[in-house]
């Protein structure tokens, strides 16, 4: 299905499968806690890579590395698009502006703001017009955000949300507040999209929903994805590569069905049953109807 996006998603210059972000040998320390011991990490260009651990396995913090939340001790992250970028030690903004988006474990919107508000302030990292010259030169100011407000528009027809648009996001359930901040990240134009347990909460056809968008999201623009998700099922099927963070090492890295067969895996995580994995979407047969 054409969705009709006015200007593409993934402005990345380097073609699927290439490496996009190269993490290396990154320690993250709070006080006596090691949150990341020497974790060595890729992510290709368009794929999607889940990375799953148990709870305090530094998921999160490895995102907030990535995205200059956390600035890690030791260690690199380097990231490519049209050249290659080291983002260790850069502040979060510049990071965004890169094309690395995000979405939060606890949602951070503008709970007071409506949905479309919230969407057009990510849009807005882009903005190049200052308020100054959008005083003196009404016009290209008046131009581009007319262009940001159209893409705006696409993205909520694509995470189907036109119904919400004018709701204040605290007003919405947690599950419409979830697609509401994957649209925020969306409208930030990113090349990679790091989203933090974005299905956390929700029931199984929420859960199928945004498990769509995401596949949307990746094959017909061909944004990587970095997925956090304890659904295993999910994980399973919608994950090109899998990589596994147990007490702040990775563990296992592969595809689905290698990180599946892994025995240090499955002591430290999946448990005994690793048979059932119940999810209909799968990565390889989405027709995108
Ligand atoms: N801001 C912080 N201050 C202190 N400790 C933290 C902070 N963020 C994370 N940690 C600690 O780092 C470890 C990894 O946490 P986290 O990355 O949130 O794990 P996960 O997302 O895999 O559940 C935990 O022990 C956690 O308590
Ligand atoms: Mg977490």
């Amino acid at each position: 299905m054409q969705r009709g996006f006015i200007s593409g998603l993934n402005s990345s210059h380097i073609k699927p499968g290439e490496t996009q972000l190269r993490i290396e040998s990154l320690q993250l320390n709070f006080g006596g806690v090691t949150a990341l011991i020497d974790v060595d990490l890729e992510v290709r260009q368009s794929e999607i890579l889940a990375i799953i651990g148990p709870n305090g396995a530094g998921k999160t913090s490895l995102l907030n590395c990535i995205s200059g939340l956390y600035h890690p001790q030791r260690g690199r992250i380097v990231y490519v698009n049209d050249r290659e970028h080291e983002v260790t030690r850069m502040r979060p903004h510049q990071i965004a502006r890169l094309g690395i988006a995000r979405s939060f474990q606890n949602i951070e919107l503008f709970r007071h703001m409506t949905v479309l508000d919230n969407l057009l302030a990510g849009a807005h990292i882009h903005m190049n017009s200052s308020l100054l010259s959008s005083l003196i030169y009404w016009g290209p100011a008046q131009r581009e955000h007319i262009q940001h407000r159209r893409y705006v528009e696409d993205i909520i027809d694509l995470l189907e949300i036109e119904a919400i648009r004018h709701n204040t996001v605290g007003s919405l359930s947690y599950g419409l507040q979830k697609r509401a901040e994957i649209g925020r990240a969306l409208a930030m134009r990113p090349s990679l999209l790091l989203l933090d347990e974005p299905m956390a909460g929700m029931n199984a056809e929420e859960k199928e929903d945004i498990a769509r968008f995401i596949l949307d999201v990746n094959e017909e623009h061909g944004v990587t994805i970095v997925l956090i998700e304890h659904d295993m099922g999910v994980v399973m099927d919608v994950s090109d590569r899998i990589a596994v963070l147990n007490f702040g090492q990775k563990i296992a890295e592969g595809t689905p069905d290698e990180v599946r067969a892994n025995r240090h895996v499955i002591e430290a995580y999946l448990g005994e049953d690793t048979s059932v994995f119940p999810f209909k979407f799968n990565k390889s047969n989405n027709n995108g109807s």
